[in-house]
C-alpha cells in the first residue's frame, strides 16, 4: 500500500492507495469518529461494493451503526433535489454531530456526499472511497465539493476536506472502458501543467493503462494524487496555483453544460477542452507545434474526444464561458500552456482574437 499525505497543517489527511484495501477494516475504522456512519452511494455502485463496505465498517465487532442512502446514478442527478435525499436519510436515521459520511462511488457521489457532510449540522466527518479512475486521480482529493445549477456546473458548493481517502485499485476492474478513458484525460492534465516526466511516462505506458495493467494504474494514480496533493497543500482555496488543475476545463465545462449534463463524460469534455486550450496556446505562440501534436496524439491514444461535438457553436461557447467561475471583473481567465512541456499559466492576458479563432476553428457555426 502507498500512502500520499495531503498536507494541510491540522487538517492533514492520508490517501491510501493499493489493491485489496476494501478487505482491511482497520484502515477505514480508524478514521470513523462516533458510532454512526451514513454511506452515500448510487444504484450502480451499491450492488457492487455496498455490502463489502458495510461489512468492513462492522467488522471485528466494531458496534458502528451503518446506514446507507442509494441515489440515482448520473451527472444529471448532481443537484439540490438529490442532495435532499441525503439530508432526509441523515435526519431520519438520527445522524449526530459525531457521525461520519462515507462517499462510495465516482466523482458525482464524492462531490455530493462531501457537500452534504459540509452542510449537515454545519459539518460532520467525511471519508472518500472513490471507485472510478476519475475520482481516484482527481475528485476525491482536495476537498472541492458541490452540486450543479441548471445554468452551470458545480456552481453551488464548499471546500471541505475528508478525514481520509481509501483507493482500492481493484474497484477499477468493474469500471466500463469509457469511464476509464475519461479518467485518463485528467491524468494527462497533470503531466501537461506541472510534470513533464509523468507526461513522458504516459506516452510510454498508455497502452498498459488502457489494458488496466495493475502496476501502471497504481503508478498513474499515485503520481496523480501526489501532484494534486502538492497543489492543494500550497493553495487550498484556489487563490491562483490550484486553478491550473482546470486546464481544458473552461472549454470542457461549456461542452458539458451546452450538451446537457450526462451527454458527455466529464473527462471526455476535458479532453476536447485540453486540445482547444493547446490550440489557443499555439496560436498565441506560447507552445510549439510539436508539443501541440504530442498532446493530440496522446489523447487520441487514450480514446477520448479531441474536438467538441458538432452541436457546440461559437455563440454557445461564448455564452456559457461568460458565467464560468474563473471570470473576474468581466475578464475570463484561462489556463494555457506556455513554454516547455510541463509549464502553464493562469491568465486573462491573452489576445481575445486568438480565442475567437480557436472557437471558430473547432465549431462549424
Ligand atoms: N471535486 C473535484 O475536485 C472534482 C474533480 C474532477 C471531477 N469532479 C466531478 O466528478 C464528476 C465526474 O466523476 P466520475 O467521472 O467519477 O463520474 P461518475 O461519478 O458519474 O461515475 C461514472 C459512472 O461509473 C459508475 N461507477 C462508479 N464506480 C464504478 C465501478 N467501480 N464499477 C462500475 N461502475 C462504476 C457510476 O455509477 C457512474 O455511472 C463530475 O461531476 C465532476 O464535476 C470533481
Ligand atoms: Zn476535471
Amino acid at each position: 500500500m502507498e500512502v500520499v499525505d495531503v498536507d494541510l497543517s491540522d487538517r492533514t489527511y492520508p490517501i491510501y492507495i493499493g489493491s485489496g484495501l476494501l478487505d482491511k477494516p482497520e484502515l477505514l475504522q480508524k478514521h470513523v469518529k462516533g458510532k454512526n456512519v451514513l454511506v452515500v452511494t448510487n444504484t450502480t455502485v451499491a450492488p457492487l461494493y455496498l455490502e463489502k463496505v458495510v461489512g468492513l465498517l462492522k467488522a471485528n465487532g466494531s458496534k458502528i451503526n451503518v446506514e446507507s442512502v442509494i441515489l440515482p446514478d448520473g451527472e444529471k442527478y448532481k443537484d439540490m433535489g438529490t442532495l435532499m435525499k441525503v439530508f432526509d436519510k441523515a435526519v431520519e436515521t438520527r445522524m449526530d454531530r459525531r457521525c461520519t459520511f462515507v462517499a462510495l462511488g465516482g466523482g458525482v457521489i464524492g462531490d455530493m456526499c462531501g457537500f452534504a457532510a459540509a452542510a449537515f449540522l454545519r459539518g460532520v466527518n467525511f471519508i472518500q472511497i472513490p471507485t472510478t479512475l476519475m475520482a481516484q486521480v482527481d475528485s476525491s482529493v482536495g476537498g472541492k465539493t458541490g452540486v450543479n445549477h441548471p445554468l452551470g456546473k458545480n456552481l453551488i458548493g464548499a471546500f471541505y476536506q475528508p478525514q481520509c481517502v481509501v483507493i482500492d485499485t481493484d474497484t477499477l476492474s468493474t469500471l466500463p472502458e469509457r469511464e476509464l478513458c475519461s479518467g485518463i484525460a485528467e491524468v494527462v492534465k497533470y503531466g501537461l501543467i506541472r510534470d513533464a516526466k509523468f507526461f513522458e511516462w504516459q506516452e510510454e505506458n498508455m497502452d498498459k493503462l488502457l489494458a488496466r495493467d495493475p502496476d501502471a494504474l497504481a503508478y498513474a494514480i499515485k503520481r496523480s494524487c501526489e501532484n494534486k496533493a502538492e497543489v492543494v497543500s500550497l493553495d487550498e482555496k484556489e487563490a491562483g496555483l490550484r486553478a491550473t488543475l482546470n486546464l481544458g476545463h473552461t472549454f470542457g465545462h461549456a461542452i458539458e453544460t451546452g450538451i446537457g449534463y450526462g451527454g458527455w463524460l466529464h473527462g471526455e469534455a476535458v479532453a476536447a477542452g485540453t486540445v482547444m486550450a493547446a490550440d489557443l496556446s499555439f496560436r498565441l505562440g506560447w507552445i510549439d507545434a510539436s508539443l501541440q501534436s504530442r498532446i493530440l496524439n496522446l489523447l487520441e491514444r487514450a480514446k477520448v474526444p479531441v474536438a467538441p461535438p458538432s452541436t457546440m457553436t461559437v455563440e454557445k461557447f461564448q455564452n456559457i464561458m461568460a458565467v464560468d467561475k474563473k471570470v473576474v471583473d468581466g475578464d475570463l481567465r484561462l489556463i494555457l500552456l506556455k513554454g516547455e512541456l510541463g509549464n502553464c499559466v493562469f491568465t486573462s492576458a491573452y489576445d481575445t482574437k486568438a480565442l475567437e479563432e480557436t472557437l471558430h476553428s473547432f465549431c462549424s457555426s
